[in-house]
């Protein structure tokens, strides 16, 4: 089978890399060599692959920038997924990742993946367009799958700021009344593969660890960890402080938990819950 993956570079992309299963030829392209803005680009590079299966891992992804630089992540997340849909024929299925952000944080419990969308932020509701138009032109051969609060071993994101900041600080104030599941890009990409591997499967899904939290709750495992395995040497005081103490240009839902058991069904597979997936990915961090 062959895949054309987008957002090689990035953090899922890069997993997916890793990942990927015996037998499958990948094609991973970064953000250099496939521009999604580009319709011209796209188009001359998905006829020139003729994917099988296009993993759309790329994505405008700075949920703060995004709501003073909105053309962008609009060109990105809406208009992108229009020029990855135009380019590919109707035997090509599309594996589209999302995000909990489109959801307003009001429910109390996990939102099913037909709940309804009601973006709080620009990055939100740009995820939610490139959505709209993958369901509208594609949706029975291919899958949108919204994750939440991804981390790997690499750079840029919450895990490898925490790490820094305990090495780096006296002591760290963290959001603890925001509410969603940590989840593991590497975890992610091993469902990305089996979606990919199984054609009937079509529609939206939710990929997250298991379990829920918040910032502060991720932190303060983040410590733990840390320290049970060498990669911090000293404990630093953490603080619970509200959303409103930490005020950021994008509003975030207060409660992002997703409802995953259609998707653990569909795909026969189950995550992992989110403090083991941790544990797994800063015992590779000390073991390098
Ligand atoms: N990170 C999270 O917490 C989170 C949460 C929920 C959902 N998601 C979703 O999960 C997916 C993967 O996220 P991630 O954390 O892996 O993001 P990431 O690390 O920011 O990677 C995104 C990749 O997209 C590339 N990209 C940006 N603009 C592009 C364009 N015009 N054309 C082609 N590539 C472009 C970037 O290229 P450069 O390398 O050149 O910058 C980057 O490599 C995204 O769909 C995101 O919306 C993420």
């Amino acid at each position: 089978m062959k895949i054309l993956l987008t957002g090689a570079n990035g953090q899922l992309g890069k997993q997916v890399q890793q990942l990927a299963p015996p037998g499958m030829q990948l094609v991973a392209l970064t953000s250099d060599q496939l521009d999604l803005t580009n319709a011209e680009q796209v188009q001359v590079l998905v006829r020139h692959h003729q994917p099988d299966v296009v993993i759309n891992a790329a994505a405008y992804t700075q949920v703060d920038k995004a709501e003073s630089e909105s053309g962008f992540a609009f060109a990105v997340n809406q208009h992108g997924v229009a020029n990855l849909v135009n380019a590919t024929n109707a035997n090509t299925r599309l594996i589209h990742i999302s995000t909990d952000f489109v959801f307003d944080g009001h429910s109390q419990v996990p939102y099913p993946t037909n709940a309804i969308p009601n973006p709080l932020s620009v990055y939100g509701q740009s995820k939610l367009a490139g959505e709209q138009i993958l369901q509208q032109q594609v949706s029975t051969h291919s899958c949108i799958i919204r994750t939440a609060w991804l981390y790997s071993a690499g750079s840029k994101n919450f895990l490898h700021t925490m790490l820094q900041l305990m090495q780096t600080r006296d002591s760290l104030r963290v959001v603890a009344d925001q509410r969603g599941t940590p989840t593991s890009a590497a975890g992610l990409a091993v469902a990305v593969w089996r979606a990919v591997q199984l054609p009937q499967v079509n529609g939206i899904l939710h990929w997250t660890d298991e379990g829920e939290t918040t910032w502060y709750g991720f932190a303060c495992e983040i410590q733990r960890l840390g320290l049970e395995y060498g990669l911090l040497q000293e404990q630093v005081p953490i603080h619970p402080i509200a959303t409103s103490d930490y005020p950021t240009p994008a509003r975030r839902p207060a409660y992002s938990v997703l409802d995953k058991e259609s998707t653990f069904a569909a795909l026969g597979l189950r995550a992992l819950p989110w403090q083991a997936a941790l544990a797994t990915v800063i015992r590779q961090l000390a073991n390098n």
